[in-house]
Parts: C-alpha cells; structure tokens; sequence
C-alpha cells in the first residue's frame, strides 16, 4: 500500500498537478477527500511562512503526515511583485481574471518581461517540518492565450518553449513546472530516508 498524506489545499487544479507528478508512489488525500472542511488563511509576507502555516494548522487538527504548498509569481521588472501577494494582487476576492489584467497593466510599460513561478512546499512528517523549493523561470506575455490550467497560467511562458501554460496539457506544464519540482524535490527526500 503506498504511504498516505494530506495535502493540505482546497485547490483542485493542484491538487490534480501533484497526483500526476506522485502517480502510484504516494496517496494523496486533499482536504475534501479528508474530510477536513476548512480554508486556511495565508496571512504571512513570505511563502515559506504561509506553507508552513497551512501544514502546521493541518498536522495539529489531524495530527497526520502532511504538506502544503505556497506559490507566488515573482515579476522582475516589478521588483519581485506580486510574489506571496499572487492571489489578492488585485483584491481580496482572488479574482484571476482581474489579477491577469492588472499585471499585464503594470508590465505594459516595461521592456523587461522576465519573472518566475515560486512554489515552496511545507511537508510534516513524523511530527518535523521539512521545507522544499521548485522555480519556473519565464516571461510574462503581452496579452492571455490559452484556456487551460488556472491562475496566471495565460500570461506564463516558460523558459524552453512559446507556449504559455495555458496552452499546455497538464503532462507538459509538468516537464517545466515549479510546483512539480517543488513536489520532485518531496519524493527525493522520502527515497533518501527509505519512505519511497
Ligand atoms: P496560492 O499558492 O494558492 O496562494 O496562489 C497564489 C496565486 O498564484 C493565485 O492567484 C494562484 O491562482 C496563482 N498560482 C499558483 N500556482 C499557479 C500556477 O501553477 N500557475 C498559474 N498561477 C498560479
């Protein structure tokens, strides 16, 4: 039976991201397929405390093995904006299409285009936290293209490609995906202590 583990998220589409990097290695549960009917808020300036956040209050609910994971778009030419503020960059209603909107607003006098996706995952295991890092680095576009994934996925291009991940299957926003190295990061710590 492969190991069980919370991950501690009310997003759908990560945690579908994360089930295909895992694959049989692991079984994933999402906060829904817990049982566990909260929304953690994220109240810190950086991305490590609001993953860390998300865990802890997961793990002392549970008392289970557990991760979560913080994601942040950092903008170069926006001197790292909007980073941990991604969600609410345009208010606190989370709105992507307002968000996409306002960066592209911000960005449109800028030359410089260059950002990353940075996603930091908090896991619990065995009553210790472990923190893990995965970076995507790319350009912002001039305008959305694509209907797939969610978030700032339309305005992403990665580094290697001209597609945005919006224009991507979930399999090929896998190959460059932060959250996906984030998670890769994971599943190499669980080999080296024998998890896995
Ligand atoms: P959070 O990690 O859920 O707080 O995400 C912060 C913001 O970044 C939200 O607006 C998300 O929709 C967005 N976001 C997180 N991960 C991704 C991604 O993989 N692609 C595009 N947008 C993302």
């Amino acid at each position: 039976m492969p190991t069980e583990i919370i991950f501690a998220t009310n997003n759908a589409n990560k945690v579908k991201e994360i089930k295909a990097v895992t694959g049989n290695l692991l079984t994933i549960l999402s906060l829904e397929e817990a049982g566990i009917l909260i929304d953690i808020p994220e109240p810190h300036d950086t991305l490590e405390a609001n993953a860390s956040e998300k865990s802890k209050v997961i793990h002392q609910l549970t008392g289970k093995n557990c991760f979560s994971e913080d994601t942040g778009l950092e903008v170069e030419a926006l001197n790292g904006a909007p980073g941990v503020k991604s969600a609410r960059y345009a208010g606190d209603t989370r709105n992507f299409q307002a968000n996409i909107d306002l960066l592209l607003n911000n960005l449109e006098a800028h030359a410089n285009k260059k950002a990353q996706f940075r996603t930091v995952i908090s896991l619990i295991w065995n009553n210790q936290e472990y923190l893990f890092e995965g970076i995507c680095k790319g350009q912002i576009t001039h305008q959305a293209k694509g209907i797939s994934g969610f978030g700032y996925d339309p305005v992403f291009i990665p580094l290697g490609t001209d597609n945005t991940f919006a224009e991507m299957s979930m399999e090929e926003k896998n190959l460059y995906s932060h959250r996906k190295k984030a998670m890769q990061a994971l599943l190499d710590f669980f080999n080296q202590v024998g998890v896995l």
